[in-house]
């Protein structure tokens, strides 16, 4: 090519190229040290790698990653998958610690006037009342003992673990209606069904040293053991003649722990019978009621009945540190 048209076509092609070189920097894909690094390289190699190229070996890594990462996922699931159904099912068989509606009862629970806990600093403390003597507080909402009023039940000598055991085994069909028709709290002791409870060895039943303790409860609603167990404790003496009762009561029985704080969502007021051991009791207000209200506690004893509105009493328990409590629970209203 002469010298003066090859001058104007390397002009030219010095204008285009700043053109392009302009645009591809203006774009922002391509910085100007990227576009310096790849002429570098043309010239150490004679030819031109983009840096924003890809490599194959880059992208055969990416792909191992994403083959172990699927693979972990998988494998997570394999293995969770049985662990969540276990806690599920164990979730279900708590359903009365932690019922699956609870949270929505304590969204949807009336707020409290405060009028049950204003001014109530403690329990209320009786003797042995009749039922003429019991009338004017039978449907207070303030917390009550009546000291002694079911020390005459023959339960207090002859209901123990072991009768309650005996019975159950005893009477078919007995112990599977507590799993389908009646309630089980295992509380905190590692016992599913009462099945479990009586099964352990008589060493944990009697927790001698060593053994774990443990504390459950269950409503007796099969109507032979009701019978039976009705025998030995009869209808609380103090209660209003016209007073209805559910036709089902609650044994808690075991050794240390008891019940977290909770409310009741039941229709009747509560009475407890202290068959066996001592018991405490921590009653809260409900939180609406924190600043005019107190939180109290108190014990109650072998032969004393405890009367407590636990549907409107934030409510907990705990038996004294290596001893052993039995109560019988029912309502009233
Ligand atoms: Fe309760």
């Amino acid at each position: 090519m002469a010298d003066e048209p090859r001058r104007r076509y390397d002009n030219f092609l010095h204008q285009n190229l700043n053109i392009l070189h302009g645009a591809v920097l203006r774009n922002g894909q391509v910085t100007e040290q990227e576009l310096l690094d790849a002429f570098r390289q043309y010239q150490d190699d004679g030819e031109i790698r983009l840096p924003l190229q890809v490599p194959a070996n880059r992208e055969r890594q990416d792909q191992r990653v994403r083959l172990i990462f699927g693979s972990a996922i998988f494998l997570f699931v394999l293995i969770a998958t049985p662990l969540i159904s276990i806690g599920l099912e164990y979730a279900i068989s708590i359903r009365c610690l932690v019922p699956n509606n609870y949270l929505v009862w304590e969204a949807t629970r009336p707020v409290s006037n405060c009028d049950f806990c204003r001014n109530v600093r403690g329990p209320l403390i009786f003797g042995n009342l009749t039922q003429e003597e019991f009338k004017p507080y039978a449907y207070s909402s303030s917390p009550m003992i009546l000291k002694n009023a079911i020390s005459h039940w023959p339960a207090t000598k002859l209901l123990n673990y072991t009768f309650l055991r005996d019975l159950y085994v005893k009477i078919p069909g007995a112990l599977d209606s507590v799993q389908i028709d009646c309630q089980f709290l295992h509380f905190k002791s590692n016992f599913l069904t009462l099945r479990d409870v009586f099964a352990m060895s008589q060493s944990r039943a009697e927790f001698r040293k060593g053994e774990a303790p443990w504390y459950v409860g269950w409503s007796n609603c099969h109507p032979q053991v009701l019978t039976e167990l009705r025998k030995l404790y009869p209808r609380p003496h103090f209660l209003p003649e016209d007073a209805e009762m559910p036709n089902t009561d609650f044994i808690f029985l075991g050794y240390e722990q008891g019940a977290v704080m909770h409310l009741d969502y039941i229709p009747r007021l509560m009475w407890q019978g202290q068959v066996k051991g001592n018991k405490s009791w921590i009653l809260a207000p409900t939180p609406e009621c924190d600043s005019q209200c107190r939180s109290f506690s108190f014990y109650v004893e072998p032969g004393d009945a405890v009367l407590v509105d636990t549907r409107l009493w934030y409510h907990g328990t705990y038996v004294p540190k290596g001893e052993f409590s039995l109560t019988i629970q029912s309502e009233y209203g």
